[in-house]
């Protein structure tokens, strides 16, 4: 299989490293910058014989060399500077992912789209839009990471290994993302019978600011290692057609209450794309939080639209 990326800035370079070094795809790397990609591309290569692996990794500035691919991953767009929530970039990195988009269909009719550019949620709807792709084959990358991020406070805070450590996280992805603690596990023991209420409060604060407390420590640019991992998580899970159960930022048509937008929810991914939504029993409080991640949501796409 080949899997395009476009953006072969920090995520979608390191993200092309995971996915070549796990042996998952030939990987093609696609920026307008120029030589920058095929810079990266040939640096990749060169390490292949150390890291024991033969894929092909292709660094390009043209959509024709994308052609068949199974996979486009979109991380073109710009990333947030210390002070800028996710929506600041709405306007921007709209018009960035809607050509992406459009190009790479163009070259991939049958491919399968993940985006990771911020604001996550809108930008999937954008591309959606764009491609007029069924809402299978389209998802955004976010609650993979999110989760992971979630976790990690939790095994941080218990002095277990992360591995251990099972969480989920709904919503949108940003300040009203929705860390599932009644769902949050330690080897299938729930988090609430190991950490009291302001713990678990703080470490769900801890998480929706996982983002932001990354962009003020590094000053220039945000996160891309663990973004990187959350989306070949789900590039292996399409390409090996292992229907892992993931949080994913979906298209829904009626599934939560919730209709025309697109929101983080658990997925089943497999070689087609979402095979089906599953519908979690949640609290009352879930669900109103729910709805108004989906209204700022949808709020953005009619500000983006205008
Ligand atoms: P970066 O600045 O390192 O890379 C972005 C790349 O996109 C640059 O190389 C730039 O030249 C390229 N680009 C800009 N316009 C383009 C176009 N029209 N066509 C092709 N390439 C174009 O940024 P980074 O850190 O890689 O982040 C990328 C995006 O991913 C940002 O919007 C960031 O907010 C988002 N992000 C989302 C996450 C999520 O959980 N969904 C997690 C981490 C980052």
């Amino acid at each position: 299989p080949r899997v395009t990326i476009v953006g072969a800035g920090r995520v979608g370079s390191t993200l092309a490293q995971r996915i070549a070094e796990k042996n998952l795809a030939d990987v093609v790397l696609l920026d307008i910058v120029e030589g920058m990609p095929q810079g990266l591309a040939l640096d990749l290569m060169e390490a292949r014989g150390i890291e024991l692996h033969n894929r092909q990794i292709i660094g390009t500035n043209n959509y024709i060399d994308t052609s068949g691919s199974q996979i486009v991953v979109i991380t073109a767009g710009l990333p947030r500077k210390p002070g800028m929530s996710r929506d600041d970039l709405l306007l921007t990195n709209a018009k960035i992912v809607v050509e992406a988009a459009k190009n790479a269909i163009a070259h991939s009719p049958n491919a399968i789209f993940i985006v990771v550019t911020n604001p996550l949620d809108v930008m999937t709807y954008l591309a959606w839009q764009a491609t007029g792709l069924p809402r299978h084959r389209i998802m955004g990358m976010a609650g993979v990471l999110d989760s992971a991020r979630f976790e990690t406070f939790i095994a941080l805070e218990l002095g277990v290994l992360p591995a251990d450590v099972k969480a989920m996280v709904l919503g949108s992805h940003g300040d009203l993302m929705m860390p599932l603690s009644g769902y949050a596990t330690v080897n299938g023991i729930p988090i609430t019978e190991l950490l009291d209420a302001p713990t678990i409060e703080r470490l769900v604060q801890r998480t929706r600011n996982g983002g932001a407390e990354i962009v003020e420590l590094m000053q220039t640019g945000g996160a891309f290692f663990a973004p990187a991992s959350a989306t070949s998580m789900m590039v292996e899970s399409i390409v090996l057609n292992q229907s892992r159960l993931l949080p994913v930022a979906a298209y829904l048509q009626g599934e939560y209450g919730l209709e025309d937008v697109v929101i983080g929810v658990p997925c089943r991914l497999g070689c087609s794309g979402i095979e089906s939504v599953l519908e979690l029993t949640l609290t009352d409080e879930e669900i109103a939080a729910l709805k108004v991640s989906a209204q700022s949501v949808r709020k953005n796409i009619d500000q983006a639209q205008k």
